[in-house]
């Protein structure tokens, strides 16, 4: 039979297989060093689900537009187990040692997670909002970063339905300008509090930080396994490295949800 539909086929399974590319070539033996594929698969994996996180966040934003709290959570629970993996995953890096990654690291020359513009875009998304940037990315990468840096955040979203419900949210906050961080806000603080009696919307506020903690997982073990694998070595990006990653560490996206905690 011609023009069957076949696994391969709809996945594009001998497209994918095509493209991870060593560059590293053992003396030895001439062949690329064997851990390079680990960190291609790894960071291609990465990506993959960078991409479908972004494409549910995207779409509980519409969910919570609509009002469909109930939907957005069943999401924002996908969002939440995708992230679990993505801090679990760290452990596969991990059994690589520092020699195994010092074996090809030269041939990355200045390629850093600097310039994975997913990652960004994702951080735009929760309102995590540092214009500069932008200023690693070019063409169709800047475009969609200028975009998502413009548009407002899951957490404007959650605002304005928190509103909607009948919460007092000033209107400093509905009309904020959305290409700016987020930032704590009393009267936000109050509004939610008031609203924690309510289980389908408490348990909505707990979900968002779920969420927000586990990016922050994903950070804090991102920079355990930079540090158990260059020491002190600077970035390939031009950064100190672990140092630099541990300034970004407990800062949660999403503040009042944090700021609430001692009112109860
Ligand atoms: C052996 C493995 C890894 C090492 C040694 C490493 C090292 C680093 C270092 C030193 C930085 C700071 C920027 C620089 O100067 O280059 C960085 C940033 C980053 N890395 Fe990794 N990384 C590794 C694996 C990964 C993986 C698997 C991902 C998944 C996508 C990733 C994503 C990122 C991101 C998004 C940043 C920017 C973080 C920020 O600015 O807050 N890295 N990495």
């Amino acid at each position: 039979m011609t023009n069957e539909m076949t696994y391969g086929s709809y996945l594009k399974i001998p497209e994918l297989l095509e493209l991870q590319h060593c560059l590293s070539v053992d003396e030895a033996t001439g062949e690329p060093e064997h851990d390079e594929t680990l960190f291609i698969v790894i960071h291609q994996v990465y990506e993959l689900w960078f991409k479908q996180v972004l494409h549910e966040l995207d779409y509980i934003v519409e969910l919570m537009n609509d009002d469909r709290v109930g939907a957005a959570r069943h999401h924002l629970r996908r969002v939440l187990t995708i992230v679990k993996t993505m801090v679990g995953q760290i452990d596969i890096l991990e059994t690589m040692t520092p020699a195994e990654f010092a074996s090809f690291r030269s041939f990355l020359a200045n390629a850093s997670g600097f310039q994975s513009a997913q990652f960004r875009e994702l951080e735009f998304m929760l309102g995590v909002k540092d214009r500069v940037q932008i200023d690693w990315f070019a063409g169709a990468e800047a475009e969609r970063l200028e975009a998502r840096h413009a548009a407002p955040t899951l957490w404007d979203a959650f605002v304005r339905l928190l509103s909607r419900s009948g919460s007092d949210i000033p209107n400093s906050i509905l009309d904020r300008d959305v290409s700016q961080p987020i930032i704590e806000n009393a009267a936000v603080q109050q509004a939610i509090i008031g609203q924690y009696s309510d289980e389908r919307f408490a348990g909505l506020c707990e979900m968002m930080t779920d969420l927000d903690e586990g990016i922050q997982e994903w950070r804090y073990r991102h920079v355990m396994m930079v540090r158990r694998t260059i020491g002190t070595k600077p970035g390939t990006g031009g950064s100190d490295g672990a140092s630099y990653l541990a300034t970004t560490l407990f800062k949660p996206a999403f503040p009042d949800l944090w700021a609430i905690r001692t009112a109860f």
